[in-house]
């Protein structure tokens, strides 16, 4: 049983998943983590970030462990790590590149092929859980993105809006694993909006198509 939720950076994905999850009593996952950390593993190592097929296997190499609220990779604590804005810039980079996709696509079919998982992402409902029982597109407007981000990260808004138009354009113009909504996704634009009514709203609408 999977509810999707995708949509561009900073739209809100992460805290209304969490809240979903936590009260539904499902799972989260947080896919953006998994390339977040073999980004990382890639800069610590020195790979070339255009090189698909050796990030492809560095990508089947990585051992994973999520809890509620932390990354393992290898067994260390990335929770942090994986959010400085290098890591950032980088996932994105190393999230084009088919062999890396399909690595953490089949990775991530595991894990929700067993248990019921509020998973996040940008192609959640489109290619890692088509028949998912509930997809939401989560937006808000570009100004409002940016400006959660920066006041999470403490970065200045300009240099946020910045990086995070560059990454939108990557995530939306790679042939595979596109950023867009699936066709039946209920699109929520999340902007002006309190946290709390959005994940009441995912979770009526969870209620509403027998996905809880
Ligand atoms: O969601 P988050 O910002 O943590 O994701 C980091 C990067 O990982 C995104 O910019 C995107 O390029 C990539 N990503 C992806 N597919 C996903 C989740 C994240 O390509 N399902």
């Amino acid at each position: 049983m999977v509810i999707a939720i995708d949509g561009p950076a900073g739209a809100g994905k992460s805290t209304v998943a969490r809240g979903v999850a936590d009260a539904l009593g499902f799972t989260y996952l947080d896919s953006g983590a998994m390339y977040r950390s073999l980004a990382l593993a890639a800069l610590r190592a020195g790979l070339d970030l255009d090189d698909g097929e050796e990030l492809g296997r560095a990508a089947r190499g990585l051992e994973f462990g999520f809890d509620r609220t932390t990354v393992r990779l290898g067994g260390e604590d990335v929770s942090e790590a994986i959010r400085e804005p290098q890591v950032t810039a980088a996932a994105s980079r190393v999230s084009v590149h088919p062999p890396v996709r399909d690595a953490m696509v089949a990775l991530q079919r595991e894990l929700i092929d067993n248990g019921r998982y509020v998973a996040e992402g940008r192609d959640i409902g489109t290619v890692v859980s088509p028949r998912a029982s509930l997809k939401v597109f989560l937006t808000a407007s570009e100004a409002e993105r940016a400006r959660r981000r920066a006041a999470e990260s403490g970065e200045a808004v300009e240099a946020v809006l910045a990086a995070q138009r560059e990454r939108d354009d990557r995530d939306r113009r790679r042939e595979h694993g596109a950023l867009r909504p699936a066709p039946e996704a209920v699109e929520l634009d999340t902007t002006g909006l309190a946290i709390d009514d959005v994940v009441a709203r995912v979770v009526e609408l969870a209620r509403d198509q027998g996905a809880a």
